[in-house]
């Protein structure tokens, strides 16, 4: 068979080359030829039909015929990371870890593999961009200075491949991603089709040796995952670092897990010696006024299955000719969105205002839940009011000045209660049958009602 040999194809079309071009000689469309390897030196149409000649064919299976496994996990023995992955590592699954350089994922990974190692497995950590020493040197940071974990510091995808064929490791971590490459390709290491490449040899070989494989994947300053976004669809399970580095705070997010729930999160807080779990994190959120002020508002979010308590901070001021609208951990369109609500179905205007709003502690709220919160904050800082001490808030707003509710209401008002919240305004869908002890609840259907309801009953 002929030697693997660069193909570039088209992502519009699909034809192939044997050379780079600006533009697609099928479809003519610009800069869409990708680096790839042909195998057997044979073009992707030959392939097909000769496979085609070639095979037998394969048998199927009614679905209700298959006998359904569960799968079984390793646990690593780090609570919240377990947490996250649905309960532990699974034989053969590849796991993706995002974040920004610097916040933890390295330390994460070498105490998670440490971990498994001291409860009888056998680990290999690829480091390629560190070398062994600066690995020992963290090692020891982390009191793991006796650890039995593997090093190998390589960033040769055939090197790496062939260690650990020779190692099989039951958990292998490759730090990072964007550091290997293959020398098949021309391109250079950290291009999309060296990442794409690497990621995918080393997918198969994980469920072919049954070697879970941690991909270690760095997001560009931008935000942009330009490696680990193109490999979501490759591989089991997706987690993404958060959190902002000048707090110890980080929450490790599932954003796509074959194995488990989505959209669980571990938290953990970074200390003189490495990542400690936070096992009760609905607090950690808040920041500490002795005595409220004016623009903030505490939202209970749900992250998973747990709920947690954020304040949402607004800042309104007087702007110049063009008012600036500026959103940290919410979303920037929703944002723009919640105010032409407000002042259409609530009369508030914030046209000559610069607004700012942000959610404490680097953490991200995706769920619309926030909405009301977000709203309650933004008035209160225009009014130069502080909400009332004890108060949170929950609710979706739609376009036409509704409040909707959120999912698991009573489990939000609950944990609040819990710790010492006394005034809640929430959306009347969500209204508690049985009182909730300590906690005074006001349901309300319109933003106009909850706006009015805190301006003129709570301020
Ligand atoms: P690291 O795991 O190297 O981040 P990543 O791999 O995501 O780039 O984390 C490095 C940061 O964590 C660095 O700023 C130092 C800090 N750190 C601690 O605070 N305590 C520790 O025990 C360790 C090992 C690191
Ligand atoms: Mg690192």
């Amino acid at each position: 068979m002929a030697k693997d040999k660069t193909i570039y194809t088209c992502t519009s079309c699909g034809g192939t080359n044997a050379k780079w071009l600006g533009k697609c000689p099928h479809c003519e469309e610009w800069n869409t030829l990708i680096e790839g390897i042909e195998e057997g030196g044979s073009s992707g149409k030959n392939r097909y039909s000769s496979a085609k000649s070639l095979a037998p064919a394969s048998e199927v299976s009614v679905l209700s015929q298959i006998e359904a496994q569960d799968v079984d996990r390793t646990p690593t023995g780090i609570e919240e990371l377990d947490r996250v992955l649905g309960g532990g590592i699974v034989p053969a699954g590849v796991v993706l870890i995002g974040g920004d350089p610097g916040i933890g994922k390295s330390t994460l990974l070498l105490q998670a593999l440490d971990a498994v190692q001291r409860r009888g497995g056998h680990t290999l950590y690829v480091t390629g961009e560190e070398s062994g020493a600066q690995v020992a040197m963290r090692a020891r940071r982390l009191g793991l200075e006796q650890s039995g974990v593997s090093v190998l510091a390589e960033t040769q995808l055939e090197k790496i491949i062939a260690t650990l064929e020779t190692q099989t490791p039951s958990i292998a971590v490759i730090d990072s991603i964007q550091t290997v490459y293959s020398e098949q390709l021309s391109s250079a290491p950290g291009s999309v089709s060296q990442v794409r490449e690497c990621a995918a040899h080393l997918t198969r070989l994980a469920k072919t040796s049954g070697i879970s494989i941690i991909l270690v994947g760095h997001v560009t300053k931008e935000g942009a995952l330009a490696g680990p976004r193109v490999l979501e669809h490759m591989v089991d399970t997706v987690l993404y670092f958060e959190g902002e580095t000048h707090s110890s705070f980080r929450l490790v997010r599932a954003i796509k897990n074959r194995f488990g729930a989505v959209n669980e999160i571990g938290v953990f807080a970074m200390t003189e010696k490495g990542l400690k779990g936070v096992s009760n994190p609905s607090a950690i959120f808040l920041s500490q006024h002795s005595e409220p002020v004016p623009g903030s508002c505490v939202m209970v979010t749900l992250e998973g299955s747990r709920p947690l308590l954020v304040e949402i901070q607004a800042l309104v001021d007087q702007s110049g000719p063009s008012p600036r609208r500026l959103s940290v951990g919410l979303d920037k369109d929703r944002l723009a969105m919640l105010l032409a609500v407000l002042h259409r179905h609530a009369g508030v205007a914030c046209m000559d205002q610069d607004v700012f709003v942000n959610a404490v502690g680097g953490v991200r709220i995706s769920e619309p839940a926030a909405d009301l919160a977000v709203l309650l904050s933004i008035q209160s800082s225009l009014r130069g009011k502080a909400l009332p001490k004890g108060f949170i808030a929950f609710g979706e707003i739609g376009l036409a000045g509704e409040v909707r509710p959120a999912p698991r209401g009573q489990e939000r008002l609950k944990e609040a209660a819990k710790l010492g919240f006394s005034i809640a305004v929430i959306p009347k869908a969500n209204a508690p049958k049985k009182k909730i002890e300590g906690l005074t609840v006001h349901a309300v259907e319109r933003v106009d009602e909850a706006m009015n309801l805190v301006r003129e009953a709570l301020f």
